[in-house]
Formats: C-alpha cells, structure tokens, sequence
C-alpha cells in the first residue's frame, strides 16, 4: 500500500476522516475533501500535526461536478495517478414526508447519490489506469427503511444499486467496487455530539481498519457488499 494514492470524500470529520488516518499510516498519499476549509485545516493538524506527511485538504463539494474534478486534477498532479477512491460524504434530514422540504430531499439525493456519480466520473480515467479500488459509504438505511428517513432511504436505497452495478461495469477493468453499509456509527452526523453513550455503536476507526482490510484482500476476490452493525445493539 505505501505511496499508493487515495482520495476520500467527506474526510474532514467522522468516518472519512478515519479512514483518511488508517490510511496515512499505512503510507499511502492521502487527499480528503470537505465544504468547510475551517474543518479541513484543523484535521490537516490533527492527521500531520508536523506538516511533513503527504495528505492534501482540499475545500470541494461532491454535489459541483467542476470543483470534484478540479481536486481530482490537483491529487493527480501533487500525488500521481489515484489507486483508491473512498466517496464517503453525505448528509441526512430525518422528519416525516409532511414536513420534508425540497432543499432537504435535494440535498440529500445531491449529496449521497449525485455526489457519489459525480466522484466515480471525476476518477474513472485514474482508476482504469490503477486498475485501482472504489469504495462507497452507504447505510443499513440502503436495506432497512426507517420512519422519517425517506430521503436518507431512498439515497442510500439508491447508492446501494448504484454501487453494485457500477461492480458490474468496472470489474472487467481490473477495478474492484465495495459498498460498505454501516448501522450506527458514533460520530457528528446528524448534529450527534459523540459521548460515553455512544460506546455500544461502531467507531470510526473500525471502518478505517475495514478499508484497509479491503485493500488487503486477495485480488481474486471482491467482497462487493458489506453489512456491518454494531454486535451488542445499545438501544
Ligand atoms: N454516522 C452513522 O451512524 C452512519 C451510519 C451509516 C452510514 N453513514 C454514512 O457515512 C458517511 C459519513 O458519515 P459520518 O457519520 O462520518 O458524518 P459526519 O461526521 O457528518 O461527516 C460527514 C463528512 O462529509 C462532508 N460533507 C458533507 N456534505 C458534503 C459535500 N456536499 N461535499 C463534500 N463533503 C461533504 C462533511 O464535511 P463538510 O460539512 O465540511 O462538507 C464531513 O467531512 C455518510 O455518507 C453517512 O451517510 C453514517
């Protein structure tokens, strides 16, 4: 894995920017985007605090198809050709369909769905050249529906068979394609403050160990769709 080239989406916090870290210590180059420079630079300190590693922060947001490939061609120039793609950001609006406003289910659909399109467009060229990895974030919200969640359901409903016929299309180029679905996962997602409360859910760090355990695998093998829930469910 060392030097190879990873991109993560949404990386300036939560699950992304765990990923991004198990990743720095195996020794790939890292770049990880977000929308707020402000949570960009402070997980710059927090991964490199002595500024020496190979991780570029890069302010773009998955929904703006030009700024996804104007980072893609930033990575590519500093690092060399990406080998994995990590599209991880995504929001959620959990209220009832009666309440539910089209700037939340737009968003929603932009972010998780639309974003994850935009991402495997703006890296495709790079991936067939590293006949590289492509992972997404999903959800157990991806099988399992959920009052008040039906924006949330119908993005990562949709990112699921997305990811998994994207498999199909891009198995033949020597590019695997993972869709891990977790349960619940102790981080800020929405607006949840992580607290002792939240011990019994997955931590991020376990999904950056996921990832790398991916990367690990044999390369005849493929494990295409991953649920992963908490052993000992806290509620
Ligand atoms: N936490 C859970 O229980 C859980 C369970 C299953 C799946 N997931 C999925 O895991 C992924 C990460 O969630 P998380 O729990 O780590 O949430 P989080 O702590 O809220 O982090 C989300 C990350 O995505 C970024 N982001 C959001 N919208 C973006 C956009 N339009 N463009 C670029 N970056 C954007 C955020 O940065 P900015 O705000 O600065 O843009 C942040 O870095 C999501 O796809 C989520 O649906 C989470």
């Amino acid at each position: 894995m060392k030097n190879k080239v990873a991109f993560v989406t949404g990386g300036s916090q939560g699950i992304g920017a765990a990923v991004a870290k198990s990743l720095v210590d195996k020794g790939l180059k890292v770049a990880i985007t977000g929308r707020d420079q402000a949570k960009l630079d402070a997980i710059q300190k927090t991964l490199d605090p002595q500024l020496q590693l190979p991780i570029l922060c890069i302010r773009a947001d998955v929904r703006n198809y030009q700024e996804l490939a104007a980072a893609v061609a930033l990575v590519h120039e500093k690092f060399g050709t990406i080998d994995t793609v990590v599209a991880n950001a995504g929001v959620g609006h959990f209220v009832a369909i009666d309440e539910m406003s089209h700037e939340q289910w737009n968003e929603t659909i932009d972010t998780n769905l639309t974003g994850v399109f935009n991402t495997i467009k703006a890296c495709l060229a790079d991936l067939k050249e590293s006949r590289g990895y492509f992972i997404t974030m999903a959800s157990l919200a991806g099988t399992n529906f959920f009052e008040k969640a039906s924006a949330y359901n119908a993005s990562k409903f949709g990112l699921v068979g997305f990811t998994q016929a994207v498999m199909l299309d891009l198995r033949k180029y020597g590019i695997k394609v993972t869709t891990i679905m977790p349960g619940s996962v102790s981080t800020h997602f929405n607006n949840n403050i992580p607290s002792d409360q939240d011990a019994w859910k997955i931590q991020p760090e376990d999904l950056g160990q996921m990832v790398v355990d991916l990367l690990s695998m044999p390369e005849r093998t493929l494990p295409s769709k991953i649920e992963v829930r908490p052993s000992f469910p806290g509620k």
